[in-house]
């Protein structure tokens, strides 16, 4: 298990943390912070022994979530992807219920990416209704959708828009839930991780069940 405060936990209030989505999180990763990635971290990384690195690469993460207010969104990063924490204000989460006929995949039944954990396969997506998991990658080809969450007639979205996320890439839009809206080019929901809460404020991402 790894402390995710350590490297990447970013906590944004909505709008904050846009230059830091709208870049493509595969491109920035591969082609910006590569070599210097690579330079500085593989000294390290060659200490371990072949099972210890494997086991670095896909540990599970430990995040503190109590900084992250209604309305907040904390980024952390699991297994190299950007994992989102968001917390829905009460307004957010009455909005999941308005546009139900709009999106692809309501429940969460569909199985293009990954299979939705069961305890997310409900309206909110989430274990508690107000705090939301998911990997902010788009599941068309991989850009990460930017903060969309205020409501209402804006470049890039329906008139009617309750919140929630744009990808800048070819335009796919999901609600706050991470749903995806019909007739868009991602093919899926958002990725909700495995995930579990060892504390009413501790989250760990990366697995579900005790050991
Ligand atoms: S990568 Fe998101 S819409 Fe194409």
């Amino acid at each position: 298990m790894t402390q995710a405060s350590v490297k990447s936990s970013v906590v944004a209030p909505p709008g904050a943390a846009v230059d830091h989505q709208k870049r493509n999180w595969i491109v920035a990763t591969c082609a910006v912070g590569g070599a210097g990635v690579a330079a500085v971290a593989v000294p390290f990384v060659s200490t371990f022994q072949p099972s210890e690195r494997a086991k670095a690469a896909g540990a599970a993460v430990e995040v503190d979530i109590s900084a992250i207010k209604p309305g907040e969104k904390l980024t952390v990063e699991w297994r190299g992807k950007p994992v989102w924490i968001f917390r829905r204000t009460p307004e957010q989460l009455d909005a999941l219920t308005k546009a139900e006929d709009q999106l692809a995949d309501p429940k969460s039944e569909r199985k293009q990416s990954e299979l939705t954990p069961v305890y997310a396969r409900n309206i909110n997506r989430s274990i508690k209704p107000e705090v939301m998991v998911a990997v902010g990658i788009c599941t068309h080809l991989g850009c990460s959708p930017v903060d969309k969450f205020q409501p209402g007639a804006q470049p890039s979205v329906p008139d009617d828009w309750h919140g929630g996320f744009l990808c800048p890439c070819h335009g796919s839009t999901f609600d706050m839930a991470g749903r995806v809206y019909k007739n868009k080019p991602a093919p899926d929901n958002l990725e909700v991780p495995p995930h579990m809460y060892l504390s009413e404020t501790r989250l760990l991402i990366g697995e579900d069940k005790k050991a």
